[in-house]
């Protein structure tokens, strides 16, 4: 079986997240604007409205304020020391036992980012880039191109997990284990739900994911720390990285390891997913992209402006604050809207529209401030080779005319369900 091989446990865990985040059926961002226009400060849980799960700690009834503006956003997710995240870890006990940078706050957080960035740079991520690049073409593409048509989701299901997991340092000859780590991932994923009992059993399945594959990792993080931890691999750099004279112990590598899992697959997925429609369904920009590979980059950086995959963010207010006159009780939530900032009128012109050409501006697709997402030159450049290596492998990539078009829909990791296409 090749890596490619529809993977039925693994398509099954994926749509289960997808229907877990799907929201209502509405147009979200005719909403947004009416919001960013008439309500930019809403004393509401604007996402729970839509019917996505509650993320927002243990307790239902905190207050919950939603911000729509880019200017109110970024001052939120740039102020960490006001807008707080560990309430991220409440509840959740021993799967937060350790390094999980997302539910640390202040010092704690800050130490742990400075002991880890270095490994996520460009200079150490453009190293791992060949590797990426003959993993792509050699165990997905080019088994694919006789076919002349596929779901390119069949693709970007398993690419991002399958490199994580190389960069990582797992051995390239188990693609069993592969599939087995990134359905476990999606477990976790698909913890919160809305409804009780079925969040009861998510629940219960997430925390045994999690455990199945701490364990697993842990061997692996014990085998290489005994070898000397002297190669490339994520795992080798994590045991070296040192701060302050401070360096990880083996149950702080491994579930920071094991964050990645979640943290790397399904967003990746989705935003190649997103990509790959916004090109697909303006054939002249991609081809002025298969052309000029300098604007590779350059989609990328809009597709998640555009059409961000996180699509919201959630801090808690640690002391009575103020935004834009409305008071926000300490303790409160507060949703910060992504899609509705990243297309927000005032920030950026034409907003609606997809643009690669657009002035480089910052956007919250990778989140922003202290927490903004440490894998994001690895998931730009996992990006890269995945769309550098469909232009080069599938000659006139197009959408599949006997198929219908793709949509990208959610509330909440937004992305298609399936992007049909043929070549050739
Ligand atoms: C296109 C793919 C990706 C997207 C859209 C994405 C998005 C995000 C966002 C929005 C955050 C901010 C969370 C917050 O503010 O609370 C974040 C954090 C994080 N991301 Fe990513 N991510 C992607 C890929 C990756 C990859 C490939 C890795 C690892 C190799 C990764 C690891 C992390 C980690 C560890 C954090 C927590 C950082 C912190 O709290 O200090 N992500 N990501």
């Amino acid at each position: 079986m090749t890596a490619a091989t529809k993977d039925q446990s693994l398509e099954r865990a994926f749509s289960g997240v997808a229907d877990n985040y799907r929201g209502a059926d509405v147009d979200l961002n005719a909403l947004y604007r009416e919001m960013r226009r008439d309500s930019p400060v809403l004393e509401e849980n604007f996402m729970g409205r839509l019917g996505v799960p509650n993320i927002a700690g243990l307790d239902p009834d905190r207050p919950t304020f939603t911000l729509f503006k880019y200017a109110d956003v970024m001052a939120v997710l740039r102020d960490a020391a006001n807008f707080t995240s560990g309430f991220i870890a409440e509840g959740l006990g021993s799967f937060f036992d350790g390094l999980i940078l997302t539910g640390m706050d202040g010092e704690a957080h800050r130490r742990a980012r400075a002991l880890l960035q270095p490994i996520f740079m460009p200079e150490v991520v453009n190293r791992w880039r060949p590797r990426m690049d003959r993993i792509v073409r050699e165990e997905y593409l080019q088994p694919l191109v006789p076919q002349g048509r596929a779901d390119l989701m069949d693709f970007g299901l398993h690419f991002p997990i399958r490199l994580i997991y190389a960069l990582i340092g797992f051995p390239d000859d188990k693609p069993e284990q592969v599939k087995q780590y990134a359905a476990w991932a999606l477990a976790i994923l698909a913890g919160p739900q809305v409804d009780a009992e079925r969040a009861r059993v998510a629940r219960k399945a997430a925390m045994e994911a999690a455990q199945a594959l701490y364990d697993a990792v842990k061997v692996q993080v014990a085998q290489v720390r005994a070898n000397g931890a002297t190669g490339e691999d994520l795992i080798s750099r994590l045991i070296r990285a040192e701060y302050e004279g401070r360096s990880l112990d083996d149950h702080e590598v491994t579930t920071f390891v094991r964050s990645l899992l979640p943290a790397a697959g399904e967003t990746t997925t989705r935003t190649f997913g997103s990509l790959m429609v916004l090109l697909l369904e303006r054939p002249e920009l991609l081809e002025r992209v298969r052309r000029d590979r300098s604007l590779v980059s350059k989609a990328i950086d809009e597709a998640v402006r555009f059409e961000p995959v996180a699509t919201f963010k959630v801090r808690q207010a640690a002391k009575d604050l103020e935004i834009r006159g409305v008071k926000i009780p300490k303790g409160a939530m507060v949703q910060c809207i992504v899609a509705s900032a990243n297309r927000d009128e005032e920030a950026f012109e034409n907003s609606e529209t997809f643009d690669i050409d657009r002035k480089p501006k910052p956007s919250f697709g990778f989140g922003f401030g202290p927490h903004m997402c440490i894998g994001q030159f690895i998931a730009k450049t996992e990006l890269q080779v995945a769309l550098n290596a469909v232009l080069d492998l599938l000659p006139d990539v197009r959408l599949d005319p006997a198929q219908p078009a793709p949509q990208i829909t959610g509330a909440q990791l937004r992305g298609p369900h399936a992007v049909p296409v043929v070549w050739g």
